[in-house]
């Protein structure tokens, strides 16, 4: 979604801001912006499209000067255009406002600053607050003040970066639901909506929390809450390593992230899956496990991969724990006035910790009084922050907008938290030596899938012109089928759908023909002869199977046109390893399409809009 990059200190800010604003494409973005104070004024340049347009058009010795800030758009209000890119003037151009977020009664207030003379230049929510802000100080009073008691009048979330070029040297800061950290440099300040902008120049940061507002000058960083009460923040120490977020030879981020997965789920597990001793351990849940083990229902929240995560995670808790498990899309769950108990654990499952919808749905459960915990990648995020307990996957920064590595991360701690709770809970009939072996042995079996690459990108060859797909699995690789589908939308823009195999024949299947790839997953678990009965039926339709199986499935070449092996492992960690197979599959058939693989279209890493 936008990213925001601000700079005060003693170099020049332009180059630094740029540089930033690189490091989060990755969120998703339509087009850029930069403002810098300049002898007395604010300068400013946009561009539609990519910061390398910025960048080009940005001519050496003009945007001269170390304070300055930068955009990159993600259209919500307005389409993608130079105009409606940040920053936002006031009418004199002396106020330049950057903001991600929503502003939700900008039409109020517009038409009232409209009324009172004020020029508007663009169709975007954000310009309200420029020209709110230039009206505020018409009454007298410093910026600061003008941008408090502007803020006090809008209705929405926001992270906010402010400048005046009557007040130079300084940037306002200031957040409600969007997120905003600070960086501490040698002799510089820089803002940003990510730490990945921060991590190539300090490692020393503070993350603002809502309601929280922030002076950034060279004489240092002030902090108070948006009604003027100061604040101590406390710094905290950035873990990422700047070659997590490079690309490090893979063509694409996205195939680097692909190929870490045995690294990141061996990250996953590490410390936690203590195999010799027989035991799990979750230091994050430790304070909340009365809570846990006290819990009649657990409920999941997600948007997106996310989402489907949650939904392997209820077949495990139910499955495995025998744990009453619901799984709902947060975005759903908040505008429904769900039922909740005070015996309810919540997990809030969200790679960036950030996403709007699931942390608005997580608070919603808080505020009903649930027990709330994060399985959350991102380290400091809001919805790790809010939390009362939970697990961090440890997947490093994803940068790919297509979710990979989380994914199998999030299904990996789904299943410590499963064995955790089922053996806590003493659920009978559990062979826990054997399950936390065969958790053990997941990283070195998708090394093995990952090894058949080259057979799926000529897979991927075949069927690069089709125009729909799709993806049939039962059980727990229902979410499975549903995850490969999404991965080809959202990568080479190819109609898609997930189906549970069985229910194919309520309706898919008359859209089956000799022209209609249908990708099956078929190990060979409980299941396996009533997945194979749908396939057959795929067969029988003249559909063009792609079948993800097991090594030892010595049948399914007779049904399938193309065979993808995969190892064998317990049936509910199956999805760990039968997801990878259909994230190659997408990410080869991006490439053969040409698409923009890490970037896709209209689509955005970290949705911290409604
Ligand atoms: C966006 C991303 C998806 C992601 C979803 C949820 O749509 O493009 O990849 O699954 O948001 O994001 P979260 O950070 O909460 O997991």
């Amino acid at each position: 979604m936008c990213g925001i990059v601000g700079y005060v200190g003693s170099r020049q800010a332009a180059p630094i801001v740029l540089e930033g604003l690189k490091r989060l494409e990755y969120r998703g973005y339509d087009s850029a912006g930069l403002a810098v104070q300049q002898d007395g004024k604010i300068v400013m340049l946009k561009k539609v499209g990519k910061v390398s347009h910025l960048e080009s058009a940005l001519h050496a010795g003009t945007m001269a000067g170390s304070v300055g800030m930068g955009h990159t758009r993600w259209a919500t209000h307005g389409e993608p255009s130079e105009v409606n890119a940040h920053p936002h003037l006031d009418c004199l151009g002396a106020i330049a406002v950057i903001h991600n977020g929503v502003i939700e009664n900008y039409s109020v207030l517009k038409k009232k600053l409209l009324a009172d003379g004020h020029r508007f230049q663009s169709d975007t929510d954000t310009e309200v607050l420029s020209h709110l802000i230039e009206d505020l100080q018409k009454a007298g009073g410093d910026l600061e003040q003008a941008v408090r008691q502007a803020l006090h009048q809008v209705k929405g979330t926001y992270g906010i970066v402010v400048m005046s070029s009557r007040e130079p040297g300084k940037l306002i800061v200031a957040r409600k639901g969007s997120p905003l950290v600070i960086g501490f440099g040698e002799e510089e300040y820089l803002i940003a909506s990510d730490p990945s902008a921060l991590v190539q120049h300090t490692r020393k940061v503070i993350y603002l929390e809502d309601g929280e507002f922030a002076v950034v000058s060279m004489e240092g960083v002030s902090t108070r809450t948006l009604d003027d009460v100061a604040i101590q923040k406390s710094v905290e120490e950035l873990t990422i390593e700047l070659e997590q977020i490079e690309r490090g030879g893979f063509e694409h981020f996205m195939l680097k992230e692909i190929h870490e997965q045995p690294e990141t789920i061996r990250n996953s597990l590490r410390g936690r899956l203590q195999v010799d001793e027989g035991v799990v351990k979750l230091g994050g849940l430790e304070q909340v496990k009365d809570k846990l083990l006290a819990a009649r229902r657990i409920i999941i929240l997600g948007c997106g991969t996310s989402w489907h995560a949650g939904l392997v995670g209820e077949y495990m808790l139910e499955g495995i724990a025998g744990i009453p498990t619901e799984v709902e899309y947060a975005s759903e769950f908040r505008y429904r006035n769900p039922v909740i108990m005070e015996s309810d654990v919540v997990f809030a499952i969200s790679q960036s910790g950030e996403t709007a919808d699931t942390l608005a749905a997580l608070r919603e459960a808080k505020a009903k009084g649930a027990t709330v915990l994060g399985i959350v990648n991102v380290v400091g995020s809001t919805i790790a922050r809010e939390t009362q307990g939970g697990v961090y996957i440890h997947a490093g920064p994803e940068i790919g907008v297509a979710s990979t590595k989380a994914f199998t991360s999030q299904l990996t701690v789904l299943a410590l938290v499963t064995l955790l709770l089922a053996r806590a809970r003493g659920v009978p009939h559990v062979d826990y030596t054997l399950l936390m072996n065969e958790l053990d042995a997941l990283p070195g079996k998708v090394g093995k899938v990952l090894e058949g690459a080259g057979r799926i990108k000529e897979i991927a060859e075949v069927f690069k012109d089709a125009r729909n797909f799709l993806y049939l699995g039962r059980g727990s690789n229902f979410p499975v089928a549903l995850e490969g589908a999404l991965k080809l939308k959202e990568i080479s823009y190819i109609h898609a759908e997930g189906y549970p195999a069985a229910e194919m024949k309520h309706g898919p299947i008359a859209l089956i023909d000799e022209k209609m790839p249908v990708v099956c997953i078929v190990p060979k678990d409980a299941i396996y002869d009533k997945v194979i009965s749908n396939v057959q039926e795929v067969k029988a339709r003249r559909g063009r199977i792609i079948a993800v199986a097991n090594e030892d499935d010595d049948d399914i070449g007779d049904l399938a046109e193309f065979v993808i092996r995969v190892p064998r492992t317990f049936g509910f960690f199956g999805p760990i390893l039968n997801v990878v197979p259909l994230q190659l599959l997408s990410y080869y058939m991006a490439v053969a399409r040409g698409t923009n693989v890490d970037q896709p279209r209209n689509l955005a890493k970290s949705v911290t809009v409604e």
